[in-house]
């Protein structure tokens, strides 16, 4: 055994003392009041006000400041661990952790626990400590599992270990800049909570969630963040919302090097983030088990996230296409309107949804045979027009009986089969209140419920011949605090200490924490109650639909969620601050892995307007998951809704088109973030990360690498303050090229446009649009060529058959790489094992930025000579070339020229 004695700091190589205030290092002695670093300070006391009394206690130091943000009571070095034999493993360190002693803070600390690393791969780090002498509870993740090796040599990083007390470092090889200092705080562990505390090397930090952070890149300013899934709408505040996503990434300079830190723990937690920048992790229970990516730009970190946690599913083709749902419809009647009134208003829209309001007495698997009568032939006439039926379900099921007396033999079969969340004891199942009134939990932590499941799914589409599921109040919701017995008193119900979430009480909202899943303790496995039921109900629908992709959309969401399910940011306001926050959300979720999100169109709660709901309809056609929903007693907003001839149905309408127009587009994206972990809603840093302005820029956001978009967010308003990035941009309507590069300029969006801009150097996929994908899915292809510097300009295709599984897996599919030089176009088709799809073509072929007028056109297949091809346009105002009527059918290969 040979070990490790890294020494970084010196200042924290003096050993400790029995003196607890003024002992040892620099920083973290109780300083004196004129040079008091307060930016530094750990908190030492953030679950309450502070009092110099409970400070003593604790053994912190004891500071009051003219600002309450400031803690006023601090740790200093008398708290933490020493290292006693650090060895080598064959993938990193391993040592113990003696506890210095001190006074506890939310006591049963820890004595001595274990610190292993490991170099897993060239750019990722993970390090964790566990309590060697009790299991404590750790995540049973689909993709994140225990690492076996092999063993890496070659890393972006080095790591070193400071001994007494015991800090880590994580420090970037190429240019010696350290990205996770553990230094700056103490390490506390004990059985309900851990800290950890680590400084930054840039104030540019995005991520975290699910809260409403209103900016894309994190505000400094002492804020707490906590996690922990709850049935809660978002709002100005900082409450703990749906998800539950421990993943942060930080952006540390103009090369775009970032590193991303992702915390693998379910527990219940607060994030906090203080000036310098520091973060510090609070967290109830589990182990300290982090991540650490290490990035050449940020998208690069991102994909490493996602090839962690689980690459996100390949959706089907039909995902991509318009929603509309609304709670609460009341009859059938009144979505059959709804559905008539906008195809006749030619709205592209693939998808109906309905609410809880289509099922008897809110039960799941039944439908009202009175307000509903004839669902099954809707269901038909949808699918006769190329369009789809989603439902909704909630985990919740009713312990009643059915409206006409009989029992509800979907609650029956589940007390059969034992598939019920119980209460403390393991065996009564636990009873809560949802929209059905008193109700019984599934756990989809448990096999036996997962084919419960997968059985009520599968017999009520034989009534009932959905097409996607739409998964709500799995966070899990209960309208009750706990159970209808209240929950007992004891140290899961009511820990030590709580994070900062809302109501400051572990079971409101939902049920108790000593309830007992399969997979563990309430307590521990709360936060995972969503991502579960995804993964059970991707079984559902692979029984339902043995083959195809359907659809899963889920309000709650962990780690990894991307890989079973999308979602959506939940039951929004409809107002114009919400709407702008929404872009931040969906560009939070595109780092989580969860790339098919979108907010609710017109906003959920309150009564839209028309200018609002006109603005954002024009913004959600372009949010990866596009849906038109509305709460319950609030006025319809469906765009038919404001009026056939109306200016919000004309730009619904323009603004849809362009998006099914755009549909091949953004299912490539789609298909790179499912193979590569690539964002699809991207933010604009991910690509300018040259350039700082981007760093703080989420009013607008890109498709991909290629596509800009600038909504308007402000009511009243007709221009748009917007930040151009370095490149060649085009106006996606017209072709024509901007004047606009780097800078800001003042955008003129009228009240039926919002901003489109195709980067130059790019070339896209396009298809004849229609008002479903069904039928959009047969038109003819193009390809839009943006010239980019050198007049160059590069782009890919994927194609399949838009709804069989694992097509990719397969082989089953046309992919193309596009590139353009010399005035050539190539069209190179690397993968072409999908025979149906060889009858379609690129029939057009647009080309912007051509400044000399065109005289010939020449095409070729494969490398056969070139033909002179006549049916060409040159547009010299707009400088765009139209080539038409080209029938260059999929699968082969081609080269147009001129
Ligand atoms: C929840 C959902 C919302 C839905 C409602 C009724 O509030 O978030 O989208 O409309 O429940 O099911």
């Amino acid at each position: 055994r040979s070990s490790h004695h890294h020494h970084h700091h010196g200042e924290f190589d003096i050993p400790t003392t029995e003196n607890l205030y003024f002992q040892s290092g620099i920083r973290r002695k109780c300083p004196n009041v004129l040079n008091d670093p307060v930016n530094v300070r750990i908190n030492c006391i953030p679950e309450q006000f502070p009092t110099e009394g409970i400070c003593a206690q604790r053994g912190c130091c004891w500071r009051p400041w003219n600002d309450s943000l400031i803690p006023w009571c601090f740790f200093v070095d008398n708290h933490g661990y020493n290292v006693q034999d650090m060895t080598t493993t064959s993938i990193g360190v391993e040592a113990k952790l003696n506890r210095i002693p001190s006074p506890t803070l939310f006591g049963n600390d820890i004595n001595s626990v274990l610190f292993t690393t490991q170099n897993q791969t060239p750019n990722r780090f993970r390090f964790k400590i566990t309590d060697p002498n009790n299991r404590r509870y750790e995540v049973p993740h689909q993709y994140v599992k225990e690492f076996t090796g092999p063993t890496v040599s070659d890393t972006l990083y080095d790591v070193k270990v400071a001994q007494n007390p015991f800090s880590i470092q994580v420090i970037r090889k190429s240019n010696g800049k350290t990205l996770f200092d553990t230094s700056i705080g103490p390490l506390v562990y004990s059985d309900q909570y851990l800290q950890i505390s680590a400084r930054l090397p840039s104030d540019y930090i995005y991520g975290i969630g699910e809260q409403v952070h209103k900016r894309f890149r994190h505000d400094l300013s002492w804020k707490t963040w906590p996690i922990f899934t709850r049935d809660q709408l978002p709002g100005d505040n900082n409450n703990n919302l749906y998800g539950h996503q421990t993943f942060f990434m930080c952006i540390e300079d103009t090369s775009g090097k970032s590193f991303g830190v992702f915390l693998m723990n379910s527990n219940a937690m607060e994030i906090f983030i203080q000036p310098t920048p520091i973060v510090t992790y609070r967290v109830t229970g589990g182990i300290l088990d982090f991540y650490i990516l290490l990035g050449d730009t940020p998208e690069q970190v991102v994909q490493q996230y996602q090839q962690l946690v689980g690459l996100p599913a390949m959706p089907a083709y039909w995902n991509l296409g318009f929603q509309l749902s609304r709670w609460n419809y009341k009859s059938l009647d009144v979505v059959k309107e709804v559905v008539r009134r906008n195809r006749e208003a030619g709205i592209p829209f693939d998808t109906q949804v309905t609410d809880i309001d289509y099922m008897e007495d809110k039960k799941d698997f039944t439908y009202d045979q009175v307000a509903f009568n004839g669902l099954p032939q809707f269901v038909q006439d949808l699918h006769d027009h190329g369009q789809k039926y989603v439902i909704i379900l909630d985990p919740a099921i009713s312990i009643g009986r059915r409206a006409n007396g009989t029992t509800y033999a979907t609650y029956e079969r589940g007390n059969t089969q034992h598939v019920w969340i119980n209460e403390s004891d393991g065996s009564t199942p636990i009873i809560g209140e949802v929209w059905p009134g008193l109700t019984v939990y599934p756990d989809f932590t448990n096999p036996n419920c997962i084919d419960w499941w997968a059985n009520e799914c599968s017999i009520f589409h034989q009534e009932v011949q959905y097409d996607g599921l739409w998964i709500d109040m799995n966070e899990v919701s209960s309208f009750i605090q706990g159970s209808t017995k209240g929950c007992n008193v004891n140290k899961l119900n009511y820990p030590p200490f709580t994070p900062d979430i809302l109501d400051k009480l572990m079971y409101s909202k939902t049920i108790c924490m000593d309830a007992v899943q399969n997979w563990g303790k309430q307590y521990d496995v709360h936060s995972l109650y969503g991502y579960s039921m995804a993964i059970a109900t991707e079984q559902a629908v692979q029984k339902v639909f043995p083959n195809k992709r359907s659809f899963i959309l889920t309000r709650s969401t962990f780690a990894g969620s991307g890989r079973h399910a999308a979602h959506w940011l939940g039951d929004n306001t409809a107002s114009w601050e919400q709407m702008e926050w929404s872009i931040t959300g969906m560009l939070e979720f595109s780092l989580f892995g969860i790339p098919l999100v979108g907010a609710d169109i017109c906003g959920f709660v309150a009564e839209t307007t028309e200018e609002l709901c006109r603005r954002w309809m024009q913004l959600g056609a372009f949010y990866p998951f596009s849906r038109n929903h509305n709460s319950d007693g609030y006025e319809h907003q469906d765009p038919a809704f404001f009026g056939q001839n109306s200016l919000l149905v004309k730009s619904s309408r323009q603004y849809l088109t362009i998006r099914y127009t755009l549909l091949p587009f953004l299912y490539t994206l789609f298909y790179k973030a499912h193979v590569f972990g690539e964002t699809v809603a991207r933010p604009v840093l991910h690509e300018f990360y040259e350039d700082t302005n981007s760093w703080i820029e989420d009013t607008e956001f890109l498709w991909g690498p290629a596509l800009l978009i600038t909504p308007v967010l402000k009511q009243g308003a007709d221009t748009v303050s917007a930040y151009i990035p370095d490149a060649i941009w085009y106006d996606y309507e017209s072709g024509a090229k901007r004047p606009w590069r780097k800078q800001r300029v003042d955008m003129y969006l009228p009240a039926d446009k919002i901003g489109l801009h195709l980067r130059g150097g790019y070339i896209i996929p396009i298809q004849e649009p229609d008002v479903t994908t069904t039928a959009s899915r047969k038109n003819p292809l193009g390809l839009i060529v943006a010239l980019g510097e050198n007049n160059t300009a590069k782009g890919d295709f994927f194609w399949d058959d838009g709804e069989t599984k694992d097509t990719i897996q397969n082989g089953n599919y046309i992919l193309y790489t596009f590139s353009v030089s010399n005035n050539t176009l190539d069209i190179v088709c690397t993968h072409s094992s999908y025979q149906e799809g060889t009858t379609l073509a690129f029939q057009t072929v647009k080309i912007l930025g051509l400044t000399d007028s065109v005289t010939e056109v020449r095409v070729a297949e494969n490398n056969q000579p070139m033909n002179a091809h006549s049916n060409f346009t040159y547009d010299a105002s707009n400088q765009v070339l139209l080539i038409a009527d080209l029938k260059l059918n999929l699968g082969r290969n081609f080269s147009v020229q001129w």
